[in-house]
C-alpha cells in the first residue's frame, strides 16, 4: 500500500482511495472483518473535527431520554461524550481484533470516521439500521483539526508542518480527500434518506432545536407532544451546547482514548468561520474553488 507523511508529521497509508493513519488501518480490517450491525444500532459518522463530539452528546440524550428523563441526571454531566459513545476503530477494535459487543443495550450508538465505501458491509446491508452524518465547512474543520493536533501530539510522534504548507497538503486530499468522504455520505442519503441523516455543523449553530427534533424524528422515536410542551427539546439542546458542555469538570480534565486525548481539546471555539482568523482570503479562495469543482452537480456545498 501506497505510503506518506501526512502535515502534522504522522504516516498515512492508502487504502480503499483514503489517506487513512498507519496504526488506524489494523482496527479498521478489524471492524470490517468482525462487527455485526444491528438493526437498531445508530451509527454517528463524520470527518474528524466536524461535530462529532457535539453528536454524540444529543444522539446519547434523544436516545436514552426515557431512561433518563430528568436531565440533571444526565451521564453527560459526569462523562465525557467520547466515553459515552464509543469510536468503532479507536475504541472497540484499537486494542481487541473482535471485541463482545453483544451486551450493550440497544439502541448501542457508535461512532466513526470510516468513510461510506471502507464501513462494515453489514452497516449498509442491514435494512435497520441508521447512520447519522455530520460535516462541517473544510475550512473551520481544517483549522480545527490543525489546533486538535497542536493540543494533543506535537511533543509525542508529530511536527506539525506550518499552517500554509499543511493547508496545501489538504488542499490535495490529505488527509482525506474529505470531499470524498462528505460526497459518498451525501449521495447515500439522497438514495435513502430513511438510512443515512446528512447534518451540517453550521444547521446546528443556526438552528439546534429544529435539528434535535429531525434526528429524533430519523431515529424513530420522535418527542410527544407532552415531552415538546415539558421543554425537553430545549433542555437537551441546552445540556449538549457548546458552553455547558465545556464548562463541566469532566470535560475540563481528563483524558479520552487510553490517555491520549486530552477531554478539554474537544472543546476549543466551537464558532463557525474561525478561519478567517487564520486563513488569508486567497486559500479561503482555493478552497472555494475546489469545493465547486468536487461538489458540481450534487447539490452538496458549504457558505464560505
Ligand atoms: P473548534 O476547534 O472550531 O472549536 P469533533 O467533535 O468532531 O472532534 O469536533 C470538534 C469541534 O467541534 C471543535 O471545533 C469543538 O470546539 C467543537 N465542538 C465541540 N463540542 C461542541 C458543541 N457542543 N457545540 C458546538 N461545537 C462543539
Amino acid at each position: 500500500l501506497e505510503q506518506m507523511t501526512n502535515w502534522d508529521g504522522r504516516k498515512l497509508v492508502k487504502y480503499q482511495g483514503f489517506w487513512f493513519p498507519l496504526n488506524y488501518l489494523r482496527p479498521l480490517l478489524s471492524a470490517q472483518k468482525h462487527f455485526k450491525a444491528n438493526d437498531s444500532d445508530i451509527i454517528l459518522s463524520t470527518l474528524p473535527k466536524s461535530g462529532t463530539t457535539w453528536l454524540k452528546a444529543l444522539v446519547f440524550s434523544i436516545a436514552n431520554r426515557s431512561i433518563y428523563p430528568n436531565i440533571d441526571q444526565s451521564p453527560l454531566l459526569t462523562s465525557n461524550p467520547h466515553k459515552l459513545v464509543p469510536f468503532i476503530e479507536f475504541d472497540l477494535y484499537w486494542n481487541e481484533e473482535n471485541p463482545d459487543l453483544t451486551h450493550i443495550p440497544s439502541p448501542r450508538i457508535f461512532s466513526t470516521h470510516i468513510p461510506l465505501n471502507a464501513l462494515p458491509n453489514c452497516i449498509l446491508e442491514s435494512s435497520e439500521c441508521k447512520i447519522i452524518y455530520i460535516c462541517r465547512n473544510p475550512l473551520d474543520q481544517f483549522i480545527s483539526h490543525y489546533y486538535f493536533v497542536l493540543q494533543n501530539f506535537v511533543s509525542k510522534d508529530a511536527a506539525p508542518l506550518e499552517l500554509d504548507e499543511a493547508f496545501d497538503m489538504f488542499c490535495r486530499g490529505v488527509p482525506g480527500p474529505v470531499w470524498e468522504h462528505m460526497l459518498a455520505y451525501w449521495n447515500a442519503h439522497l438514495e435513502n434518506p430513511r438510512k443515512v441523516l446528512f447534518l451540517k455543523y453550521e444547521d446546528l449553530k443556526d438552528n439546534i432545536g429544529f435539528n434535535v427534533k429531525k434526528i429524533a424524528e430519523f431515529l424513530g422515536f420522535p418527542f410527544s407532544l407532552e415531552e415538546e410542551e415539558q421543554g425537553l427539546i430545549d433542555e437537551i439542546s441546552r445540556v449538549c451546547s457548546f458552553g455547558n458542555l465545556k464548562n463541566l469538570e469532566v470535560n475540563k480534565n481528563g483524558y479520552v482514548m487510553d490517555g491520549l486525548l486530552k477531554n478539554s481539546s474537544y472543546f476549543r471555539k466551537g464558532e463557525v468561520g474561525d478561519w478567517t482568523n487564520y486563513l488569508t482570503p486567497a486559500m479561503a479562495e482555493r478552497m472555494k474553488k475546489l469545493m465547486e469543482i468536487k461538489f458540481q452537480g450534487s447539490g452538496l456545498m458549504f457558505n464560505i
